[in-house]
């Protein structure tokens, strides 16, 4: 059964867009597209797998609107966020004769929302583009607030840009289709906007773990909107990460960033490594007396309870990973900095961390 749209907006001024969020909504992307206006070409950007699965459906939804419609495929995974690729791709662009009137739809999960979005960013100086995304992490976060980029060879997302999209077009219907391990990926995010910035939501989340299990429609559009509108809040007041407030979306990342490094890049999902993440953040709050271990507990049950790790393996070695933190991109004047809690619902940046309470953390 099919739930009602709803919508989340990003003001920001002339960059301001709408999240659109329902259930087999996909085929409205024609409309959606047609609605921005002053547009006769679209190129569709997808991945081997979500072009099987849905490639047709959007293909068709374009041409009924009259669009002249292409559509470029790109290998599945993170090894398409390269500069060949995207080299690759702004050739055949040129090949297909895109121009400035042209639209990008990136068709896919954070990968292909990232790599489309930096095409879309850089081809004839910017063309416009909107957001399909295909799992439940690129619609929570990812496919929102206008960072798109690429990866240079061991350093993830390091060349790229703020544009952003047109619109974001999510349907909730797609999730069924997502492996167990991708879908839970996924709600690690989830369970850290509850952390940063809304104790109700995480309280809604403790309570109502079986539909989240069951991925029911409604219950979940209802979860992606509130992910959304407490995102939009970040990215409405620090667009650009220079304030700090954008900041906050990074909780558990530096432990992330160092996790997939040093376990190398597969073994974990991404969001996998922001659940770790968020705990060793945690305990590193605890370590510093910020908060109370009950908080610690508190996340850690709810991600056992949504099926995702909470620990390292023991033979990973821990110094490595402190090394590795250091060279995140959020390392400023050669210091490591921590997004905290403070509690459930609000957390805070640090960055005068001792080292040794840092790798402390890891275990
Ligand atoms: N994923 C973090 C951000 O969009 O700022």
């Amino acid at each position: 059964m099919s739930v009602e749209t709803t919508t989340v907006t990003i003001n920001l001024a002339e960059r301001s867009y709408d999240i659109q969020i329902g259930s087999d909504n996909l085929s409205s992307v024609g409309r959606m597209v047609k609605g921005i206006g002053d547009v006769s070409h679209v190129v569709i950007i997808t991945d081997s797998n979500v072009r099987q699965l849905y490639g047709e459906t959007v293909l068709k939804a374009l041409a009924q609107e009259g669009l002249q419609v292409d559509i470029m495929t790109v290998p599945a995974g993170e090894t398409s966020k390269s500069a060949s690729i995207a080299e690759e791709l702004w050739q055949q662009l040129l090949a297909l004769g895109a121009d400035r009137k042209t639209i990008i739809i990136a068709l896919g999960g954070g990968v292909v929302g990232d790599l489309a979005g930096f095409i879309a960013a850089t081809y004839c100086r910017g063309i416009r583009f909107v957001q399909i995304p295909t799992t439940l992490l690129a619609a929570v976060d990812s496919s929102v607030g206008g960072k798109v980029g690429i990866n240079l060879p061991g350093a993830k997302n390091m060349v790229g840009a703020f544009w952003q999209p047109q619109a974001v077009l999510v349907d909730v219907s797609v999730l069924q289709s997502l492996p167990a391990r991708d879908y839970q990926a996924g709600l690690a995010e989830v369970v850290k906007y509850g952390v940063i910035q809304d104790e109700q939501f995480f309280s809604l989340l403790e309570n109502n773990v079986g539909l989240i299990m069951e991925r029911d429609a409604e219950f979940m559009r209802d979860v992606i909107a509130r992910c959304c509108e407490l995102k939009a809040y970040c990215v409405e007041n620090d667009e650009r990460e220079t304030s700090g407030l954008r900041a906050i979306l990074n909780y558990g990342h530096t432990f992330c960033h160092a996790i997939e490094a040093c376990a190398g890049y597969g073994t974990y999902m991404h969001g996998e490594a922001v659940a770790i993440g968020m705990l060793c953040a945690s305990r590193l709050a605890e370590a510093l007396g910020r908060i109370t271990d009950e908080v610690t507990a508190r996340q850690h049950d709810l991600l056992v309870q949504l099926h995702l790790p909470i620990d390292l393996p023991e033979d990973l070695a821990r110094e490595p990973l402190v090394e590795a933190m250091k060279r995140d991109k959020k390392t400023e004047h050669g210091k490591i900095r921590f997004i905290l809690p403070t509690r459930i619902g609000h957390v805070e940046l640090v960055d005068d961390v001792d080292e040794a309470l840092a790798l402390a953390a890891f275990n």
